[in-house]
């Protein structure tokens, strides 16, 4: 049984889910936070869905097996891929998240949504049944965009090749009209600014990682598993990629001071 003072795990195909690490840091500042960016393998959008699912699996017990008492999921393809393996193979709860084509839908006023993610989120039968359900509410457009995740890992958010990825990539949103576009992978929401010069001011740019520490927040609740403490909580950082770039990138990201370990050599026994 997990204990209120325990920490948090989430972890991302790398860097990007500390787009979602912030927003917890946030509505969350008494929890202690454990992070894994598996960057080494990085991207996972365009590798087999079984070989995500089972490094999605291996992190999630790294992160129990140093005392979780919940798992983020800061990471749409990995969601896809190992949502429900993660859950069934874990006693502690787990959020996942996917890329918001309902509250898009819900707040166009075009009626053309741009859904912005990965070759592996929109290849995915999760992302396919999403559309299914809500996509019928507004004409959606779905654009995949290699190499932008490559560029976010590398700590590039704003060079010319960056923008110019962003360029092409949102280009079919603007020709179909749209006025909302959801940021479908976590490692985007670092390259808002970015998207918003390129698209334009009056397109809403939808982020889920705030939603996602909502839902966090309501599942610890529910479960009597915040910690009341009063002291700001500790951050841990695990990287599976090149140590020298991570040590630059993720407190770059993050906002903060951060150090950052190896995985999985940080792994317990
Ligand atoms: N941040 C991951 C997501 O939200 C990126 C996926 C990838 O590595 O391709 O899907």
């Amino acid at each position: 049984m997990a204990e209120d003072g325990a920490p948090i795990g989430v972890f991302d195909s790398g860097v990007g889910g500390l787009s979602v690490l912030r927003e917890i840091r946030t509505l969350l500042p008494h929890e202690d936070l454990l992070y894994v960016a598996d960057s080494g393998r990085a991207p996972w959008g365009d590798k087999p869905i079984d070989e995500v699912r089972s490094w999605s699996l291996d992190i999630a017990s790294f992160l129990t097996a140093r005392g979780a008492k919940a798992i983020v999921i800061a990471c749409n393809v990995g969601t896809a891929a190992a949502a429900e393996a993660v859950r069934a193979a874990l006693s502690v709860p787990v959020v996942a998240m996917e890329p918001a084509v309902k509250p898009a839908a819900e707040a166009t006023r075009s009626g053309v949504v741009g859904i912005l993610t990965t070759v592996g989120t929109s290849e995915s039968d999760r992302f396919r049944s999403l559309l299914e359900r809500y996509g019928s509410r507004a004409t959606v457009v779905t654009q995949p965009a290699p190499g932008l995740v490559e560029q976010v890992e590398a700590g590039d958010v704003t060079g010319p090749r960056t923008r110019a990825l962003v360029e092409r990539y949102t280009k079919p949103f603007k020709d179909a009209g749209a006025d909302t576009i959801v940021l479908g992978c976590t490692h985007y929401p670092f390259l808002k600014d970015v998207i918003a010069e390129v698209v334009g001011s009056d397109v809403t740019l939808i982020d889920t990682g705030p939603a996602i520490a909502r839902q966090l927040q309501r599942v610890l609740e529910g479960r009597n598993l915040l910690n009341p403490r009063p002291e700001i909580g500790t951050v841990r950082f695990w990287s599976s990629g090149d140590l020298g770039v991570a040590r630059r990138v993720i407190p770059a990201l993050y906002g903060a001071a951060a150090s950052v370990e190896p995985f999985p050599d940080g792994r317990p026994g």
